[in-house]
């Protein structure tokens, strides 16, 4: 049985006051009651220590996320935070292959696959994005676009580094645009990812946790996360509201 996973992807957003006000919300919200559900939250890199040490100080098991890394571990590259940087800061998961990076940074395969195996090196899991645009949903070629993006990884980094991985399904016509995928647009793919893996390694296609992403809140949630291939959501926008956030949580309890 794979324990569902919720991570909040927050973006470029959040001031200091803002960040105080959130994480007091879902730590007191979290407090309150037992989940099954792991949770985690991606602020950007400058706000990681103070999130980190905010979730420190209440009884909680949310874990600390970045949402992104370079796979280079020191050196002179400038703006670029490694991941041995991030699990020295107590980070434990990591986001990469987000389609905004990938169209907006040109960020290829290739790179993410470094980025990958650099994030495991440092003993932090790797969230990894996929999905397809609207434009390849209509040609018909999304199963190809995900697997593509997918196989770039498996053949870098080893079938066996899905163990330690979850993927992150992510159709790009479904980022805040309020437009989520239905429940079985999401399985389907969900499904055909998990199948794809089960080709090289049947057990660890088993126990690797898909999450969907894209639209995410409170109303859609419940009936997403109990598709049978669908483990628990990376979410955006919703994130950033406490109570709605820890609602979409509870969904996946
Ligand atoms: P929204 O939930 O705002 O659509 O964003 C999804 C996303 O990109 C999470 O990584």
């Amino acid at each position: 049985m794979r324990q569902k996973l919720v991570v909040g992807n927050w973006k470029m957003h959040g001031s200091r006051g803002q960040i105080q006000s959130l994480v007091a919300g879902l730590v007191s919200g979290f407090e309150k009651r037992e989940h099954t559900v792991e949770i985690g939250i991606c602020p950007t890199n400058i706000h990681l220590e103070q999130v980190g040490k905010l979730l420190a100080t209440g009884k909680n098991s949310i874990k600390l996320g970045a949402q992104n890394t370079y796979f280079e571990e020191k050196g002179a590259f400038t703006g670029e935070v490694s991941a041995l940087m991030l699990a020295d800061m107590g980070v434990e998961l990591v986001i990469i292959g987000h389609s905004e990076r990938r169209r907006l940074f040109a960020e290829t395969d290739g790179l993410i696959a470094a980025k990958f195996k650099a994030i495991q090196a440092n003993g932090m899991m790797p969230i990894l994005c996929v999905g397809e645009s609207l434009e390849e949903r209509k040609q018909g070629v999304t199963n190809q676009i995900v697997l593509a993006q997918l196989d770039s990884v498996i053949n870098a980094a080893g079938i066996v580094a899905f163990t330690n991985a979850t993927i992150a399904y992510e159709p790009i016509w479904a980022i805040g645009t309020g437009q989520t995928a239905t429940p079985e647009q999401a399985q389907e793919v969900h499904c055909q990812i998990r199948g794809h893996l089960a080709s090289s390694d049947a057990i660890i296609a088993e126990g690797v946790r898909i999450i969907y992403g894209g639209s995410v809140n409170s109303s859609n949630a419940g009936e997403l996360f109990s598709q049978p291939d669908i483990d628990g959501g990376l979410v955006g926008g919703a994130s950033l509201k406490a109570e709605e956030f820890i609602s979409i949580c509870k969904s996946a309890d």
